[in-house]
């Protein structure tokens, strides 16, 4: 009989054993795990830079001309002058207050490839308007010859059509079958497809579009380059794209999403919904980069971008790699320092003076300080000059320049017709010491 107890005692103690070591190894898997979250997605991301860097060498050395640059140029190369019409095709709704549409030229003609990153200009001539609404829109499909485009808007004022809410009027009054004129794809805000460095992307609620684009654009081409989104949202009724991006994480090794709520919902489940509770911060970032020497994709609200401009300074990014979308009156970098994004002319604190006058609206004005552009100008004097990007990128405020001269502080835009001028991004230039007058015709 002894035997038997000594048996039955050993399998117990050696069940005790194994039941221990599997609680311990357990325990110490879940902790490593925790803890060590972000050392090993440190650790992968410096190997697949690494890897990257290798091959990018090897192919250097090989004689490979991998600065792709004329596929980038060959870009766009299709695309077409003016307005073009084109007609809704369909409408999906991304969540309960932005709306992806899909576009067709109504000439059923092929379209032109874009950039990832870019925008569509839409020109909108609704019932009750007297002129047109111009807005601008991220392209938030991949960048690949298509026979349509698609935008995706939030309405985000909620405002009716009646006080200019065109956002509101795409989500909730547009349909299948309606038209509406567009410019073709443009902006400088874009991926270069070409190059084959690690990538981070940071967006703010709506900013997913043009960073959708990019995503979408990469992966369909097989490529091996490294993408990382900071998506930053409210909750996950804000959630534009969820599964598409879920999805794409899973099948792309390549691509990682970390997504930031900063008021999650009852519903909202940390860990299925989301990763981190609070907002995009350098803080985050720097958890999973092991050096600021990378290049940043930036859009959102302009205070998710202007923070982040700054706090992405300040770690040491150089400038040249912090790459943005600013629609809107105000850069991310002025805002962000403090300085004025554009500046005004230098001649005024020595007293002299300017006027702008506006022909068609039998206006004349004194050019203040207070105007940041002369698009500010004629705005708040009842001077009706159309606008769209408000960033010198789509052409929409062209006016004629009668006479006199304009600067653009912020750098010359690329296409501006002789004779015109963009005053969203411009302001008068004056000689040193003399009054001045720019006459537009608007
Ligand atoms: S509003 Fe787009 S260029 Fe002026």
């Amino acid at each position: 009989m002894d035997w038997v107890f000594f048996i039955v005692g050993a399998a117990l103690v050696l069940f005790c054993f194994v039941q221990l070591l599997f609680w311990t190894s357990t325990n110490i898997r879940r902790h490593v795990g925790e803890r060590g979250y972000w050392q090993l997605q440190r650790q992968l991301l410096i190997a697949k830079i690494e890897a990257t860097e290798a091959q990018r060498k090897s192919a250097q050395n090989s004689g490979v001309d991998n600065s792709g640059k004329s596929e980038v140029e060959s870009q766009n190369s299709a695309a077409w002058r003016g307005w073009r019409k084109f007609r809704v095709k369909r409408l999906h709704r991304e969540t309960s207050n932005a709306t992806s549409v899909y576009l067709v030229p109504q000439d059923g003609l092929e379209l032109p490839e874009f950039k990832p990153g870019q925008f569509l200009t839409l020109r909108f001539e609704l019932p009750n308007q007297t002129s047109p609404l111009i807005r601008c829109y991220s392209l938030s499909d991949g960048a690949r010859a298509a026979s349509h485009y698609r935008i995706t808007v939030k309405d985000v004022h909620g405002k009716p059509l009646s006080q200019g809410g065109v956002s509101h009027f795409v989500n909730w009054q547009w349909s299948v079958g309606d038209t509406i004129e567009v410019k073709a794809p443009g902006g400088d805000f874009f991926l270069d497809v070409s190059k084959k460095e690690p990538v981070i992307l940071l967006a703010g609620g709506v900013g997913i579009t043009p960073m959708m684009s990019m995503i979408e654009t990469v992966l369909q081409r097989g490529d091996r380059r490294d993408l990382l989104l900071f998506y930053g949202l409210r909750h996950g009724g804000d959630h534009i794209f969820k599964d598409r991006l879920r999805e794409l994480s899973k099948q792309h090794s390549n691509f990682n999403v970390l997504n930031c709520y900063s008021e999650p919902e009852k519903g909202d489940v940390e860990g299925r919904d989301f990763h981190f509770q609070g907002r995009v911060s350098v803080e985050l970032i720097k958890r999973a980069l092991p050096s600021p020497n990378f290049h940043f994709y930036m859009c959102g609200p302009g205070p998710f971008m202007s923070s982040l401009f700054e706090q992405l300074i300040g770690w040491g990014v150089p400038e040249d790699q912090i790459h943005f979308e600013a629609f809107g009156p105000a850069t991310v970098k002025g805002a962000s320092t403090g300085s004025q994004s554009v500046a005004v002319p230098a001649t005024t604190d020595n007293g002299v003076k300017c006027n702008v006058h506006f022909a068609r609206s039998k206006k004349v004005i004194e050019w203040n300080d207070g105007d940041k552009t002369l698009l500010d100008a004629a705005n708040g004097n009842g001077v009706p000059i159309s606008s769209g990007c408000r960033a010198g990128q789509c052409g929409s405020c062209q006016t004629k320049l009668l006479r006199g001269e304009v600067m653009y502080p912020n750098g010359q835009p690329h296409d501006v017709e002789a004779g015109h001028c963009l005053p969203c991004v411009a302001i008068p230039k004056l000689k040193s010491g003399s009054n001045g007058e720019v006459v537009l015709d608007a």
